[in-house]
């Protein structure tokens, strides 16, 4: 799959779907379920590195849980049908300069088999970078709505409620679009947002938490799955999978076979007697 083929699926009507991987395991796992891009997205810092955000995550680490993935992929389904592999621009990895942002993102297409970047924002600093990103030949996802990378600037909470912050998304997706990206991602807005900028867009919306006329969806495997403590309301879990595991593997450690009695404890030797000064 490449970028192209994600529109392709839009102007056929077909739906588009983009789960998360950040290792072999996760990534043949969603390129056998059949996905039509995988994201090795940011989430990882949270979701497998056990960060509170995905601010710590490096652009090295990045690259690494990308490999990973790639490599699972590679056997898990029949050449030519591999899901797109999309990897995201971590935090402070593309918002110094355009030039840095050119480097980092040339490493994941140079380092890695992903085939295009994820990064958040909309802003004219993150407009340029994207321009500059596309003429250079690197196929760029956006990603609008909630943006976690700005958490400490505007929370995780839903966007787009108002008229103002409505159309500001509004004029963000057009400008992501001329910008050049090939498709965006919309982040927990209202539903008649994301249906509204579906039928407005030529590019693919793939939503989460953004209602389902979205082109496409997109969510954070492990959520999906069940795997998080915690998923957001917007991603509810398709099956209980942490409860489920952590049963089974309690029943496998209750089912180890134990002696029927404990052997005696072997009687060690009596201490040499402390020297007398
Ligand atoms: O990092 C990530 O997993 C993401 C998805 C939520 C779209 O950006």
């Amino acid at each position: 799959m490449r970028p192209a083929d994600l529109l392709r699926r839009k102007q056929a009507g077909l739906p588009i779907t983009v789960l998360t991987a950040w290792d072999a395991l996760s990534a043949a796992l969603v390129a056998e379920a059949g996905a039509d891009a995988l994201l090795v997205g940011d989430s990882l810092a949270m979701v497998v590195l056990g960060h509170p955000t995905t601010l710590p995550v490096t652009l090295e680490e990045m690259l690494h849980h990308c490999r990973a993935a790639g490599r699972g992929l590679a056997g898990s389904c029949a050449a030519g049908q591999e899901p797109l592999l999309i990897c995201d621009l971590p935090f402070l990895s593309y918002q110094c300069s355009t030039d840095e942002a050119v480097a980092a993102a040339g490493r994941v297409l140079k380092e890695t088999p992903a085939a295009a970047v994820k990064l958040e924002g909309a802003e004219p600093e993150t407009l340029a970078v994207i321009d500059r990103l596309v003429r250079s030949g690197i196929p760029v996802m956006g990603h609008i709505g909630l943006t976690p990378q700005s958490v400490h600037r505007l929370g995780y909470r839903r966007q787009g409620n108002d008229e103002a912050s409505r159309q500001r998304l509004i004029h963000a997706a057009d400008a992501l679009q001329a910008a050049g990206c090939f498709a965006l991602v919309l982040e927990h807005v209202p539903a008649e947002l994301g249906a509204e900028l579906s039928g407005r867009l030529q590019i693919p919306v793939v939503g989460i938490g953004a209602g389902d006329a979205c082109d496409g969806q997109v969510r954070v495997t492990a959520d999906l799955l069940g795997l998080t403590p915690r998923q957001p309301p917007f991603s509810p879990p398709l099956l209980p999978g942490r409860q489920r595991a952590v049963e089974a593997l309690r029943q496998w450690i209750a089912d180890q076979p134990r002696p029927a009695a404990l052997p005696a404890a072997p009687t060690s030797p009596a201490p040499p007697a402390a020297p007398h000064c």
